[in-house]
């Protein structure tokens, strides 16, 4: 079986979804600040929605034929979500650091999405991706004026 192209595109958006939710924990852990309660919870919706997000890209990869690579070595490795870094956060920073990295990651799917077109299944997936990031940006993003 030849190896789809969609295969590396979901492949990187993996490990950035992963990573993201790890981020996102962290921050849920060591936020503090006036809207600690709020950004709190947030973070752990958040982190469910991508989740579930990283969830259908891995099994779309396996349906296809991929091995979908979720291990830490992997994610380490090749993630292009920025770090926030260890110690205690604030909550207008986690707001801010969060709407950011969403909205990398959406524009990095973005910038891929057309190069899915030889796979439609696939690339509904990315979109709707895309769409979970996007709205989960603009609720940080929200906060921040
Ligand atoms: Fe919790």
């Amino acid at each position: 079986m030849t190896s789809s192209p969609a295969l590396p595109i979901l492949q990187a958006a993996l490990v950035d979804l992963i990573d993201l939710t790890l981020l996102a924990k962290q921050a849920h852990w060591n936020v503090h600040g006036p809207r600690f309660r709020s950004v709190h919870l947030e973070l752990d919706e958040v982190e469910a929605e991508l989740r579930e997000a990283q969830d259908l890209i891995a099994e779309r990869m396996a349906a296809i034929g991929g091995n979908p690579d979720g291990r830490a070595v992997t994610v380490q490795a090749t993630s292009k979500v920025a770090d926030i870094g260890a110690g205690p956060v604030t909550d207008s920073d986690a707001v801010s650091q969060f709407a950011e990295r969403l909205d990398g990651l959406a524009r990095r799917i973005e910038a891929q999405v057309g190069d899915l077109d030889v796979d439609p299944a696939s690339q509904d997936i990315a979109i709707s991706t895309i769409q979970v990031l996007d709205k989960a940006a603009w609720m940080f993003r929200a906060q921040t004026a």
